[in-house]
């Protein structure tokens, strides 16, 4: 990852889980990470924790669900730090309800979060990287629920896996408008599948663990984050899409 060493990465959801951890792997790597979250406290925990790594770690508070709030962590990135060389879209929820009979602010929740936010996200990452003529990297966390169905929560997971499959489409899609525009940035989507240590069921609103996480073994955040460092870490070379 030395081409990264002193770039700026902005992480969304980098309060919890699978964000803080690939917040923390990449500023022991030497990079200035901005964290954004809803949760400053927690962003500012992180910081605390990073003081004495290589790179830096910055916390600004942002609900990605608020296009005014994601422009103005834009903008203070752009003012102090110089702009984004590197994108993690991980910011996203799951909101129980169903689909037959269902609470449509759970639904304007997922959607607006796992689709739009990163949207706008994605849009100010761009312009930024391609107003600096920089190699950057824009990297979707989506899910395996991105790619397929998983019956065992279907009941209980309603627009979620649409908004995955969106994100898979938006991936695609965003990596031949950049190759039309000659631009060099790098479009990855990781798609994990279930990842322990997280708050994702809780956030989500479940009471008890689905029967088909327990007892087995499942991913770890530090996993995901790995995954990211390597897709850094390639030659302009390499594209690793999915
Ligand atoms: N855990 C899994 O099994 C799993 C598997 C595959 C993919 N994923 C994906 O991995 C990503 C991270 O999930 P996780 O498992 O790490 O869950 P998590 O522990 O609940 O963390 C979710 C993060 O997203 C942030 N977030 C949620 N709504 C937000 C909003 N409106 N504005 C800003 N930040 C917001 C939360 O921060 P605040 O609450 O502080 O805002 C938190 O930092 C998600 O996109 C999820 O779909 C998870």
């Amino acid at each position: 990852m030395e081409n990264y060493v002193g770039k700026v990465a902005v992480i969304t959801g980098s309060s919890a889980g699978i964000g803080a951890t690939i917040s923390k792997e990449l500023v022991k790597r030497g990079m200035k990470v901005v964290g954004l979250a809803r949760r400053l406290e927690r962003l500012e925990d992180l910081k605390k924790q990073l003081s004495n790594e290589s790179g830096q770690f910055y916390s600004l508070q942002c609900d990605i669900r608020n296009e005014k709030e994601i422009l103005n962590a834009f903008e203070w990135v752009e003012k102090n730090l110089g702009g984004v060389d590197v994108l993690v879209n991980n910011a996203g929820l799951m909101q129980i309800t169903t689909l037959s009979d269902g609470d449509i602010e759970k639904w304007k929740t997922v959607l607006d979060t796992n689709v739009l936010g990163l949207c706008i996200a994605t849009r100010e990452a761009v312009k930024s990287m391609k107003k600096r003529a920089v190699s950057g990297h824009i990297i979707h966390i989506n899910s395996l629920a991105g790619h397929r169905v998983v019956p065992q929560v279907a009941s209980t997971f309603n627009v979620y896996f649409a908004s995955k499959f969106a994100v898979r489409a938006l991936a695609e899609t965003l990596r031949f408008e950049l190759a039309h525009s000659k631009l060099k940035i790098k479009v990855c989507n990781i798609s994990p599948g279930y990842v322990e240590h997280t708050e994702f069921l809780i956030a989500g609103g479940a009471t008890e663990i689905p029967e088909f996480v327990k007892n087995a073994s499942y991913l770890i955040p530090e996993n995901i984050a790995e995954a990211v460092v390597y897709v850094l870490s390639t030659p302009p070379n390499v594209d690793v899409s999915d």
